[in-house]
């Protein structure tokens, strides 16, 4: 009886060792079928979706009402005010100082930065202080509102301590706040439009800027002011009043992902008015004509750095200027993904 009863107990752990054996090789089955049928690559990134689903949603802004009524919440409201309306506080005419161009920060961040694809403030607060190539250096969100205001706003900077930078900045993260860190959300910044095959054609721009947007911008690209003169109904396109050629719309590609999304005024990502060869020819237009010009030579200290389509060299390869600037872009988008470490 006792040697059956262990006979008996032996037979037990070893089935059940080859039931877990099976059950074992039965999962390893099912999980290397499953990578092999949604293929490697699918299988990693469906894991990595089901982390950020929030990611997906396009992003909206935080309701303006929930700013607080304190004391902070007052420099929000103030930041806000800064941004929507620059030129009254900070413009020639400036009822605190006199430091930039007539323009607002609103003109080129639609909606006080809160536009899908509007050039929005979203991801500032989630991934500043960011390291800059154009400066090489890691900057804090009052450095890069300050690129905007010497170049964008073709004026002088704000002084970091300042009331005025100080509120813009608490506006700008209160903006960004609900973002996780490090996270770009759906609807950053602009839009990036594919580059065509062809050089972008100011000649056919023009047609293009004739056709819509001198309506609003005038035949030369001057503005209309508004009637106090302290600042703009619709803000100038080049000519003295403008953003200098420091600026990031003087860029062919960040004009024309504005455009596309935006302009004429009340386009929008999802109705845009242009095609992308309307809006990169119109960009090469508008990019062609006189503006103010900003000593760029501190600007890439590593020039393998720039982007393609920064318009002035050196480089770091044998492309002209010419080309950096209307293109063709996709010759030297291969290059550099040949020639740059991986
Ligand atoms: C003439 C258009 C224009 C004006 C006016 C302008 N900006 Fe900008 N700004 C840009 C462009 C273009 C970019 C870069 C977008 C890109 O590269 O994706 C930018 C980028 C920024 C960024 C960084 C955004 C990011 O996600 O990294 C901040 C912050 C900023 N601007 C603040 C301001 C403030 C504050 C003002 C007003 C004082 C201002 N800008 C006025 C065009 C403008
Ligand atoms: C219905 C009037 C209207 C039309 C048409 C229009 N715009 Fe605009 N545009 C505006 C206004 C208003 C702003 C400033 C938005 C704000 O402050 O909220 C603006 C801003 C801009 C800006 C950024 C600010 C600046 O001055 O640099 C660019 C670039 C621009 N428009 C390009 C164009 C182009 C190109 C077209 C034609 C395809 C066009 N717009 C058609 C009204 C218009």
């Amino acid at each position: 009886m006792k040697g059956t009863q262990s006979n008996d107990q032996s037979m037990h752990s070893l089935m059940r060792v080859v039931i877990t054996v099976v059950v074992i090789v039965l999962i390893s089955i099912g999980g290397i079928a499953c990578v092999l049928m949604l293929g490697p690559n699918k299988f990693l990134s469906l894991a990595k979706q089901d982390k950020r689903v929030v990611k997906d949603e396009l992003w909206k802004a935080p309701d303006i009402r929930t700013i607080p009524n304190t004391e902070e919440g007052e420099l929000i409201k103030y930041g806000k005010d800064l941004i929507s309306f620059t030129s009254k506080y900070l413009g020639p005419k400036g009822i605190v100082m006199s430091l930039s161009n007539g323009m607002n920060c609103q003109n080129c961040h639609l909606d006080a930065g809160t536009k899908p694809f509007g050039n929005n403030y979203s991801a500032v607060a989630s991934t500043y202080p960011l390291f800059r190539a154009r400066s090489g250096t890691l900057e804090t969100i009052e450095k890069r509102v300050n690129d905007c205001f010497e170049r964008s706003l073709n004026g002088k900077a704000l002084a970091h301590d300042s009331h005025e930078m100080k509120a813009m900045v608490a506006y700008i993260q209160w903006v960004g706040k609900d973002v996780p860190k490090g996270e770009l959300p759906k609807g950053a910044g602009l839009v990036l439009l594919p580059f065509l095959n062809r050089p972008a054609n100011p000649d056919n721009g023009k047609l293009v800027y004739d056709k819509t947007c001198t309506v609003c911008h005038g035949k030369n690209g001057e503005g209309m002011a508004l009637t106090d003169s302290t600042g703009w109904l619709n803000p100038p396109l080049w000519g003295p009043n403008s953003y200098n050629s420091g600026a990031g719309l003087f860029r062919l590609s960040r004009f024309a992902g504005y455009v596309k999304a935006n302009m004429p005024f009340g386009a929008t990502y999802d109705a845009p008015q242009l095609t992308d060869e309307q809006a990169w020819d119109v960009a090469a237009y508008v990019n062609s004509l006189p503006r103010p010009s900003k000593d760029l030579t501190a600007d890439w200290p590593d020039i393998s750095k720039k982007p393609i389509d920064h318009p002035f060299g050196p480089y770091a390869d044998e492309f002209s200027e010419q080309q950096h600037k209307f293109g063709p872009f996709k010759p030297i988008e291969e290059k550099k993904k040949l020639t740059s470490p991986k």
